[in-house]
């Protein structure tokens, strides 16, 4: 057997090199090399008989058959349930609501007296015990639920094949470890080659796995990213702490569309779905107020309504602050400069403040209008009237540009009683509000 030989890899993206340096030659982190040791696998292996190659046509097509979760959003961004012998990942930051969003999972599914088994390496069987108590109506049904105190990969994964629960949870990958890589749990081999076992157990014996995995602030330490292309299925779970509503984004999807959102509000029963999602990024003031614009986004498939907010002031000293909550800073700028060059707006001895309701983040350009109109009505304290939306993009001459979804943007705002939208010039498929069709920022009169 060939001698084991030094190597460093990239903690942040998983680049191997023979030589150690201070920055990582593929992803540019600063410090992010460490070192480890390869198997010493011989490279040269003897020539290999070819593989099976077999006509599509020959392939049966099925039906993917799904396991409902319970949980209404959940099983959306899923594509409609956990599919049998699928690995997915949830992320997210820690403390955002994984392993609460899991407790409910397992607890509905016990519901129906299917057996859901619980590994974890974070927790203690009484803390899990503790919170499962705290979610569940009924004490029976824990019963339904095994316990896994362990953190050797292999030891999970015969746990799991003995056991055949419906549904197997590993909380986190990050702590787990695999005898296969001498490094500790938490390292990128380490997580990879735990993940790695986890598949081969879900695919062959058709237990769907769902493993989590903490993604930090600063980067991905070990992070998910490097197992993005390995599983299944990549959620992420974001919100911001100080608001209590969480989002569930698909990130890739082999059995379904990337493209859902799932909304969570944190209560003190676990994660509450939200089935009206522009509930909570409308503020309740029930009087016009200047400088406060509703507009559309897309979030997924998905159309909510959100407040944007600016505030202008005059500046006292120095250059004039520009500050955005939600919302890109640049962007903010780009509208701002906009704004006085094509409207002659004096803008450029005015503080201003934009904020995006609810702690949403924004980055589509369709607020782009709300956020011009939010300026405008601040500036000129002069407040647009509570049941007009706006939307649109902006581009550097002050022309407004059509958007994507116009139609179930429009929907969403007329089904929470808005009359009248400012919105591109476009064609609508019979709008159900009235329409102020615009082509440029000249024609927004405030
Ligand atoms: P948790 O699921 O432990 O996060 P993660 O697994 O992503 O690290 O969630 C932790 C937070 O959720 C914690 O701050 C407490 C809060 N929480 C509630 O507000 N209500 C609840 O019913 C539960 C179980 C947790
Ligand atoms: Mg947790």
């Amino acid at each position: 057997m060939a001698k084991p030989t030094l190597l460093f890899e990239c903690s942040q993206c998983g680049a191997q090199s023979p030589k150690w340096a201070g920055r990582c030659f593929e992803c540019s982190g600063w410090g992010t090399l460490v070192q480890t040791v390869s198997d010493g696998t011989p490279v040269n292996l003897p020539p290999m008989p070819s593989a099976d190659a077999t006509p599509f046509s020959e392939i049966q097509s099925t039906d993917i058959p799904r396991v409902p979760t319970g949980i209404g959003e959940l099983d959306q961004v899923l594509g409609g349930g956990i599919v049998p012998g699928s690995l997915i990942l949830i992320g997210g930051e820690p403390g955002i609501g994984k392993s609460t969003l899991l407790a409910q999972v397992a607890l509905l599914l016990a519901q129906d007296k299917h057996r859901t088994l619980y590994a974890s390496g974070e927790e203690s069987g009484q803390q899990i015990k503790m919170r499962l108590d705290r979610l569940s109506t009924s004490k029976e049904d824990t019963q339904h639920i095994l316990y896994v105190g362990e953190t050797n990969t292999e030891k999970i994964c015969a746990s799991i094949i003995e056991n055949k629960p419906l549904l197997a949870i590993v909380d986190s990958i990050q702590t787990v470890h695999s005898n296969d890589v001498l490094q500790e749990a938490g390292s990128i081999s380490q997580v990879r080659a735990s993940t790695m076992k986890l598949l081969e157990a879900a695919k062959k014996h058709h237990i769907p796995i769902i493993i989590t995995g903490h993604v930090t602030k600063e980067g991905m330490v070990a992070g998910p990213k490097t197992l993005e292309h390995m599983v299944d299925t990549v959620l992420y779970l974001e919100g911001d702490n100080q608001y209590h509503f969480r989002l569930l984004k698909t990130v890739k999807n082999r059995f379904g569309s990337t493209n859902e959102l799932g909304v969570f509000e944190m209560t003190e029963q676990g994660l509450r779905e939200v089935t009206n999602p522009s509930d909570i990024f409308l503020s309740e003031n029930t009087k016009d107020l200047p400088g406060s614009v509703t507009s559309v986004i897309m979030e997924g498939s998905r159309a909510f309504l959100v407040q944007v907010q600016a505030l202008t002031s005059k500046t006292f000293f120095g250059y004039p602050q520009r500050r955005a909550v939600g919302f890109d800073t640049n962007r903010l700028q780009l509208l701002i400069a906009v704004l006085s060059k094509r409207l002659g707006l004096n803008l450029g001895d005015q503080d201003i403040h934009l904020n995006i309701v609810g702690g949403f983040k924004i980055n589509e350009p369709a607020v782009d209008l709300a956020v011009c109109a939010a300026i405008i009505s601040g500036y000129k304290n002069i407040a647009l009237p509570r049941d007009h939306v706006v939307f649109g993009e902006v581009g550097l001459n002050g022309e407004v540009r059509p958007i994507s979804h116009a139609d179930r943007r429009l929907k969403e705002a007329s089904k929470l009683g808005f009359t009248y939208a400012i919105c591109p010039k476009a064609s609508y498929s019979s709008p159900s509000i009235t329409l102020q069709q615009i082509q440029t920022l000249k024609e927004l009169e405030i």
